[in-house]
């Protein structure tokens, strides 16, 4: 009876054993089976709003983050991007203990309920930017973004659904900055080969020049505050 029990135990093992190492195996793929299933849902608002209260009590009920930079405006990110990003943290391609809980535990489970909140947050219209930078580096910063930036995000930052470009207009200086030094740094690793080598030669200033444009464009207006 105890050998029974014993090989029913190492079977069950085996099995954890084995599921364990095909998810370690291949989480890329795991992740862009799902990314294209939540792509291919079609969202129910209705969900998207339950979901986002969770979110809501960090990022705000307008999805614009805090101006610390601390949490970052999401509100009227394209939905593609808001996909990948979500995914992203579920698949550990970006670290954040604080998304990573929310994203892979309780909150967010299947392709479905991240088209839901995703096209919830897409149809946010956030707060204009309340926080720029000094100004100091703004001239170095917006002669990079349009040398280096701008063929892909566009001249005000906005961005495009249809190439899964996203939208960097209107967010906060500080988070944008932290985003440019993970890049620098190579912490983004989806990034690493197209937009390390773009990046790693810059000027702290011309970063900060960057993050600084980006906070004074408006988001999904296309134009600048005043
Ligand atoms: C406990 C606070 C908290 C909660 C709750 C939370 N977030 Fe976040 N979120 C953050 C922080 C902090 C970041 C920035 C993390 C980083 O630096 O990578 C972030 C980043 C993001 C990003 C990436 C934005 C970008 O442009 O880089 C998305 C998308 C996002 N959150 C969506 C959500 C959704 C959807 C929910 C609800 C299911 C949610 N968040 C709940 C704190 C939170
Ligand atoms: C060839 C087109 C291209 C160019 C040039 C480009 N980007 Fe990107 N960028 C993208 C795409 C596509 C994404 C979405 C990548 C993804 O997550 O799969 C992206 C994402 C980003 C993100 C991350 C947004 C997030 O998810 O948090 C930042 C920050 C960024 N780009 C900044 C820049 C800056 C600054 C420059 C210029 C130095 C630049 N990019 C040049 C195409 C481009």
């Amino acid at each position: 009876m105890r050998n029974v029990r014993n090989i029913v135990h190492m079977g069950s093992m085996l099995m954890s054993l084995m599921m364990i190492s095909q998810a370690l195996a291949s989480p890329s793929l795991d992740a862009s089976v799902e990314y294209r299933a939540a792509l291919a849902a079609v969202p129910d608002a209705r969900r998207g709003d339950q979901i986002f209260a969770t979110c809501a009590a960090c990022h705000g009920v307008d999805g614009s983050g805090l101006p610390d930079g601390s949490v970052p405006v999401i509100g009227s990110q394209h939905y593609p991007v808001l996909l990948r990003q979500l995914v992203d943290y579920r698949y550990a391609e970006r670290w954040d203990i604080r998304m990573e809980h929310v994203s892979r535990l309780r909150v967010l489970q299947t392709p479905q309920d991240l088209a839901d909140v995703a096209a919830l947050i897409a149809s946010l219209q956030p707060m204009g930017p309340t926080v720029h930078g000094s100004g100091e580096s703004l001239t170095s910063g917006v002669k990079v973004y349009f040398e280096r930036c701008q063929t892909c995000h566009g001249a005000t930052g906005q961005g495009d659904a249809y190439r899964g470009i996203a939208r960097l207009a209107g967010q906060h200086p500080e988070y944008l900055l932290r985003q440019f030094i993970d890049v620098v740094e190579a912490r983004r690793p989806r990034l690493a080969k197209t937009h390390t080598p773009l990046m790693r030669e810059l000027q702290r200033a011309e970063l900060e020049g960057m993050a600084d444009y980006l906070s004074r464009t408006r988001r999904s207006r296309g134009d600048i505050a005043p």
